[in-house]
Formats: C-alpha cells, structure tokens, sequence
C-alpha cells in the first residue's frame, strides 16, 4: 500500500523505515554473477577481512526515481549510470555486467518499492536508489577479490544540502583526486577524504568544500559530491575539465541544456578560484542528490566573499528546465526521460 510519506520532513537521509522495504542482491562466485533477486532489506554478512573493509574495493551509482505529473513513475539518463557503473568496475578491477542486468535489477528494485516512491510535484523528493559492488572474498595481500557483491537499496530522500537551493562553500587546499588516480570513478575511496574537511567547514558556517587541483592547489575541482559551474561576466558558463574529477551525468546535462536550449557559450576548462571570485555573476553545483544548487559564497584564504550579482537567476533557470523535463512537465528534447513499465 503506498505510504503517505511527507515530503516536508524527508531529508538527504537513509529512512527510517527502510528495514520495510527490499533490496536487490546479486553475488559473483566461481567467475560469474548469479541471477539476481529482490529481497528484504537486510544487513549482509561479510568477514571482517572483506576486501572492501580492509582496502575499499568498492563503487556505486546515484539515481533517483520519481512519479511524473503523468502519473509514471519515471528515472533520468539511467544507461548513463550503467556505463559509469561499468567504467568504474574496471577502473577497480571488479568484473564488469551487462547493462541489461544494471537496468533489470535497477527498474526491479524501482517496482519492489513502489510504495515508497514520495508524490511531490517540485522535483525536491524523489525514491533515492544506491547500486553498490563490493569486494567481499576475505584476503589479507593486496590484490583485487575473487567474489562480489552487487546489490540496490532505497530511501525517500528530500533535498541534499540542509539549506534548500542555496549553499555557501569553503575552498581549501585538499584534493581529493590526482590525476591517473580514482577520481573520475565513483569509488567508496574517494570519499572518506572528504569526511574532515567537510566537518570542519560545517564547523565554520559551511556546507561543503571545494576540493582543488593537486598539481597547483588554485584551480576548482569539484565539491564533495557535485560539480561546479560558474557563469562568468562575459556570459560564458564555465565548468572545470573532465580528469580527476567525476563525469556527473547531471553536469552534462547541464552542459547540454546550456548549449542548445539557451545558445550559452559553456567552457570545460581549468577555473582558479581566484577567477571565480573576481570575475563569476554566478556559481552552483549539479549533481543527482543536490541537483542545482546555488552557491552564495565562497570562502578562501581567510575571507567570504559573496558570488550572487545575478540573484541566482541562471540556476533557477537551468534547475526549473532539468526538473520540469525529468517531471514530464515539458517536452524531452534529449530523450532522457526513462518509463519504469
Ligand atoms: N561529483 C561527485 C564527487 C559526486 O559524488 C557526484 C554525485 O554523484 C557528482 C559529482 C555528480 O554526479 P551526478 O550528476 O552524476 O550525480
Ligand atoms: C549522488 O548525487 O547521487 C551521489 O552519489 C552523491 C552522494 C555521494 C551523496
């Protein structure tokens, strides 16, 4: 029976009911992937030598589903995750899988949870789902892991950031990627360096980091977990390169929408902070979770400097475009919009 979820109070958090939903699981044994299957949501069983807790062989995907103001319950550019999924695989040597066994398991696991799929009509609540492959063969050497566990959970999520649509950001000589390294893969190992900075930047009034190149420590990567963007005094949306930082499929939906929606100029190209400051009208971030989010301000080297001489007019724009199109409240000119049948 579908729950009357209110969407007022869901937050960017896992559920609280979430032992009441399912979850799908599929193990690789003896050199192949098993067929798969639904099933409660339940802890999983691993050694404390999995090869995932001792050294972070692991990936996984963002996507949310939602019910479209046509009634269907709808998922955005979900191949371009698969392909992420698999490019990441590769990247840490865990055995790749179809798309088509992605795909199934990610509409099932849609379906399994229909019930918890939030009703809200503004895009800011959605059913989150989590693909994740892990390691789980015990081994003590360092080498890739024998077995796998690919599996999907599930949780209503409101918006990412506490505060709605607007963030401030704190840019700090950290990187969290290098280049030839994990950073253009979703890997669970790029993440645990966020944890600190993060922390202390909320400790100072922040929401986030921006996290910067490791070779000169001045030009903007990526914040923790979305893509940056600036629209820059000349009118050109500039957006940092693809490299070290990760490919958002909501970034190059972004870019697209930019280009041949609104005939922007848009530049992937390396972007000081320093430039932002002095020459961006506006700044946000994309990403699945935090969707389009303004960025009011900017700390760095000690000082706050405020980024908001176009009202956040751009991201409003782009953010009402991206969520009317995957709301099916607008035509899909790109064809991004998938039907879970
Ligand atoms: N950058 C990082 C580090 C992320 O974790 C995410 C979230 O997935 C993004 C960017 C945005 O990617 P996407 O738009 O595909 O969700
Ligand atoms: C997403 O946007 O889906 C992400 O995976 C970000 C996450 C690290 C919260």
């Amino acid at each position: 029976m579908a729950r009357s979820i209110d969407c007022n109070k869901l937050t960017f958090s896992l559920y609280p009911h979430a032992h009441e939903m399912k979850m799908y699981e599929s193990y690789y044994l003896n050199g192949k992937w098993d067929k798969g299957a639904i099933v409660d949501f339940h802890d999983i069983p691993l050694s404390p030598a999995a090869n995932v807790l001792n050294y972070g062989q692991g990936i996984f995907e963002g996507m949310k589903a939602y019910y479209s103001v046509k009634g269907k319950v709808v998922l955005f550019r979900p191949e371009e995750n698969a392909k992420r999924f698999e490019k990441s695989a590769y990247k840490l040597a865990i055995p790749g899988m179809t798309a088509d066994k992605f795909m199934g398991a990610v509409q099932d696991i849609v379906k399994a949870n229909i019930d918890f799929i939030p009703q809200c009509d503004d895009g800011r609540c959605s059913l989150y789902l989590r693909p994740v492959c892990i390691g789980i063969e015990p081994l003590l050497g360092v080498r890739a892991a024998k077995e796998y566990l690919f599996y999907i959970f599930a949780s209503p999520v409101g918006p990412y950031f506490d505060k709605v649509g607007i963030v401030k950001l704190l840019a700090r000589n950290i990187n969290r990627a290098s280049p030839h390294g994990t950073g253009d893969a979703k890997a669970v190992c790029n993440y645990p360096v966020t944890m600190r900075p993060k922390q202390e930047a909320i400790a100072d009034g922040y929401n986030d980091v921006i996290y910067l190149d490791p070779i000169k420590n001045q030009y903007i990567e990526e914040a923790g977990a979305a893509n940056f963007f600036a629209l820059m005094d000349n009118g050109s949306l500039v957006t940092p390169p693809l490299g070290t930082i990760l490919p958002g499929i909501t970034r190059e939906s972004v870019i697209e929408l930019a280009k041949k929606i609104y005939q922007m100029k848009v530049e992937e190209r390396d972007l000081s902070v320093d430039e932002v400051i002095s020459r961006a009208r506006e700044c946000f971030v994309t990403g699945t979770a935090a969707i389009i989010t303004s960025v009011s301000d900017i700390g760095w080297n000690g000082k706050i400097h405020n980024i908001n001489r176009n009202q956040y007019q751009l991201a409003h724009q782009l953010y009402e475009k991206l969520i009317n199109i995957q709301l099916q409240k607008e035509s899909d000119p790109f064809n991004w919009v998938r039907v879970v049948q």
